[in-house]
């Protein structure tokens, strides 16, 4: 059991680190300054996101965050039981897991549109870096949207690591 704890355990921090860590930094630094140089940020965005394989190694990484923490949740609490889950302990890592998986839903579901958007620039040639950011056919984003549910994830995300990080000790 040891061996296993620490494998999930190995797998679990080093990956959801990343995760938080890369959508903070892109969220918060990334994004506005790419934003700042119009189509040639957008580019720039979809060549890090797709060509670079950024949001399929985040896929992966919040994945295995997930999976492993759910292993590790269902042995600390002997199976979800609900003694466990209700100490302050439990609460922590409850509170932690139900906002990270809150954050991956966002990801999947609510900004899918605009990755999708970002996709298709691909396929143009470097001359597009002259057309406004959302013309030539290209859907339309509501990118106050994007933001709003963006600041949303990070925030999740940090409240999950801060929450994971303190469950243990909590009075
Ligand atoms: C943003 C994603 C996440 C991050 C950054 C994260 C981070 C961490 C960290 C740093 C710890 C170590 C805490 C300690 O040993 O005191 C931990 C433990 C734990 N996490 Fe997460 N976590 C994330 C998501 C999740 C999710 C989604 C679940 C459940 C579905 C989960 C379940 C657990 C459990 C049960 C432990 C205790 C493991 C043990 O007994 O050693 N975590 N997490």
């Amino acid at each position: 059991m040891n061996t296993l704890i620490l494998v999930l355990r190995l797998l679990h921090i080093v990956s959801g680190a990343f995760w938080v860590g890369s959508i903070v930094l892109a969220v918060l630094f990334i994004e506005p300054t790419a934003k700042a140089f119009g189509a040639t940020g957008e580019r720039f965005l979809a060549h890090a996101l797709f060509r670079m394989r950024l949001l399929p190694i985040l896929v992966v990484a919040a994945t295995v965050a997930i999976g492993a923490g759910a292993a590790m949740y269902w042995i600390d609490s002997g199976g979800l039981r609900i003694e466990w889950i209700t100490t302050p302990t439990g609460l922590g890592f409850t509170a932690g897991a139900l906002a990270a998986l809150a954050a991956y839903a966002i990801a999947l579901i609510v900004l899918k549109p605009q990755f999708d958007r970002l996709a298709t620039l691909l396929d143009k040639p470097p001359a597009g870096e002259v057309e406004a950011p959302s013309s030539q056919g290209r859907p339309e984003i509501d990118e106050a949207r994007v933001r709003r549910w963006s600041l949303i994830q990070v925030s999740l995300l940090v409240f999950a690591i801060a929450a994971m990080a303190t469950a243990r000790y909590l009075p």
